[in-house]
């Protein structure tokens, strides 16, 4: 069983990416996970783009969602959304022959250096999650003041925010396997 993980942002000291990192360090034993590491190098949506050919790149983020048994996204709050890099990914994964994100279990997390802890990009992505008819899990966690969160090496240092970020990751597990089964 895999998780893939996404993050919305994609400067290296981000504190998204070190978030995901560390909720798929929390993963529970038995799980593979992978990154999606390419968002920067998707193209725009763009219907003629799309109809002149799916851009290799885009191949690469469906055939890695396919593949995982649910995804794990972290998200920055950009003016009250999520970040453009996030919303784009999604779009292209929304789109092709097969609705891949139909059914597929995800949980969504962010971090902001503010006191909303990236509310408002959460909620934007559950929303375009839902309607793709993705499997959101209503459990989501926003970490405010990221700059005491997390240390200058970028590792998740607050405790209680690492207990509830595994406990997020054992229901996402959960939620896959009663999900896999039922395919079965
Ligand atoms: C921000 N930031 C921000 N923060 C917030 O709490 N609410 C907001 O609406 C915004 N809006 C916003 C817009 C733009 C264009 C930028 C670049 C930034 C600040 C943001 O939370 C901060 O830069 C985070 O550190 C971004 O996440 P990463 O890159 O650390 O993961």
């Amino acid at each position: 069983m895999k998780i893939l993980g996404l993050a919305g942002s994609l400067r290296r000291a981000s504190y998204n990416r070190a978030l995901l990192k560390a909720a798929l360090e929390l993963a529970p034993s038995g799980w593979t996970t992978e990154t999606f590491d390419a968002l920067g190098a998707l193209p725009f949506y763009d219907g003629d783009v799309e109809a002149a050919g799916q851009p290799a790149v885009v191949g690469d983020l469906r055939r890695a969602i396919a593949e995982a048994d649910a995804l794990l996204i972290t998200t920055p709050e950009y003016n009250d959304g999520t970040s453009g890099v996030l919303k784009n990914a999604l779009d292209w994964a929304s789109r092709g022959p097969t609705r891949l994100l139909a059914g597929k279990p995800v949980a969504v997390l962010g971090t902001s250096p503010g006191g909303n802890g990236a509310q408002g990009g959460i909620e934007s992505v559950v929303r375009t999650l839902r309607r793709t008819r993705s499997d959101v899990l209503d459990h989501v966690i926003a970490v405010p003041s990221a700059a005491a969160a997390f240390d200058e090496e970028l590792t998740l240092a607050d405790p209680r925010v690492r207990d509830e970020v595994a406990q997020l990751m054992a229901e996402l597990a959960d939620r896959a396997h009663t999900t896999a089964a039922l395919a079965a």
